[in-house]
């Protein structure tokens, strides 16, 4: 077992997860994941964050193949978030000298996960851990995205150890620098991994992207994805914007349709913003798409356009469904629009726009609600929609 050396005695202890299918059992990962580590090898020996308990026995090689015989004195752990803190009891007995680093509020996590309450040095920010030329400074950057989230910069190389900052779904297939991987694919999974887990604090994002930037950053090594570094501006931007619910000129276009009649209506809007020149449509039937898929969109695309019948007096379930986990994330900065149909009695029209209310989003052209079956006047005025949305769109 190896583990290579990334940068001047910087070494990456992380593995690849191919197995699990949910993400904190929820979110697909067709591509899997990695759960990164890194070892600095230096007159002190530290190592920055561990991995999912599943994958402890690699893990533990990997880090006695860096470390060559050397004592490990450090466990520095950025986030305690049970992917990357998993391993620390094993890691623990296996090297029971190790000091862990971290600040309050890990503490409290570590005893509370794992029992481990000595052998610890506690860090606020600002202070520093020489460990020979290699020197750590530690930044809080709370609620990025559980409160006790740190990040870590290392002098000497510029590198930031950033925690779930930066990270991104999919494993790191043969390649760890992103110079060495697709690109288009892990910009795609960058942005569906915010959106899943990350959405909901932009602000904190903000705020630790502000922190950061009187840093001389060379390299970034989040706790998932690749290590940033000829690609480092383009993922501090994308994070930069996603965190102010900024997003490209397009439309994402989410309905539930239980016979087509909905679905029909989703049809129309779409047709209509395609004629008027928006070439980024997606299209979503919550019956099919995963929920970790539409967030995607949404905090890709400005306009937000979402149809359901009537059920039971409510909305179709897996858009109301959807509507929470939007609602959670409290995405800003959408135009919106809305439409609906119903057989005897429309609730999902009101519903809808009720949402879009609650959102604060911009509503654009008219909410459109459809008795039964599509007739010419529906078709019409599902046009008029999408056509009211793409000229928002064009302003
Ligand atoms: Fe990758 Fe928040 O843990």
């Amino acid at each position: 077992m190896k583990s290579r050396e990334i940068a001047n005695k910087i070494y990456y202890t992380g593995v690849n997860d191919r197995r699990k299918d949910l993400f904190e059992n929820l979110w697909p990962l067709p591509g899997g994941v990695s759960y990164n580590s890194y070892l600095i090898v230096d007159d002190k020996t530290a190592l920055i964050d561990t991995v999912d308990v599943c994958y402890a026995d690699v893990f533990l090689q990997k880090v006695g193949a860096a470390l060559d015989g050397r004592p490990l004195d450090y466990l520095v752990v950025n986030h305690m978030e049970p992917d990357h803190s998993g391993s620390i009891r094993l890691l623990r007995q296996l090297y029971p000298q190790v000091r862990i680093v971290g600040n309050s509020k890990t503490f409290g996590m570590l005893e509370g996960f794992y029992g481990i309450t000595d052998g610890l040095l506690e860090v606020k920010e600002g202070h520093t851990l020489p460990l020979g030329r290699h020197e750590l400074s530690f930044l809080m950057a709370p609620m990025v995205h559980w409160p006790e989230v740190m990040f870590a910069y290392e002098k000497l190389s510029g590198t930031l150890f950033s925690a779930d900052a930066f990270g991104t779904y999919g494993t790191l297939d043969g390649g760890i620098l992103d110079e060495e991987l697709n690109m288009p694919v892990i910009m795609e999974e960058m942005i569906r991994y915010y959106a899943n887990i990350v959405g909901k604090y932009g602000s904190p994002v903000q705020k630790a992207i502000e922190k950061t930037s009187a840093l001389d950053i060379r390299t970034i090594c989040p706790t998932h994805g690749p290590v940033w570094s000829k690609h480092l501006a383009e993922a501090v931007g994308a994070y930069d914007r996603m965190s102010r619910y900024e997003a490209d000129c397009g439309a994402t276009i989410l309905y539930g349709s239980m016979y087509g009649y909905t679905e029909q209506m989703a049809e129309a809007v779409a047709e209509s913003l395609a004629a008027a020149g928006i070439r980024n449509i997606a299209m979503h039937s919550m019956s099919k798409s995963h929920a970790s898929y539409v967030l995607k969109d949404i905090f890709k695309y400005r306009a937000v356009v979402i149809g359901s019948p009537t059920y039971s007096n409510r909305l179709f379930p897996e858009v109301e469904s959807m509507l929470h986990k939007i609602e959670t994330r409290d995405v800003k900065h959408r135009i919106y629009g809305c439409f609906g149909s119903y057989t005897w009695a429309g609730a999902a029209v009101k519903l809808l726009a009720a949402f879009g209310e609650r959102m604060k989003w911009d509503t654009a052209g008219n909410a459109v609600e459809q008795k039964q079956g599509m007739s010419s006047s529906t078709y019409e005025a599902c046009t008029e929609l999408g056509a009211a949305i793409a000229r928002r769109l064009q302003q």
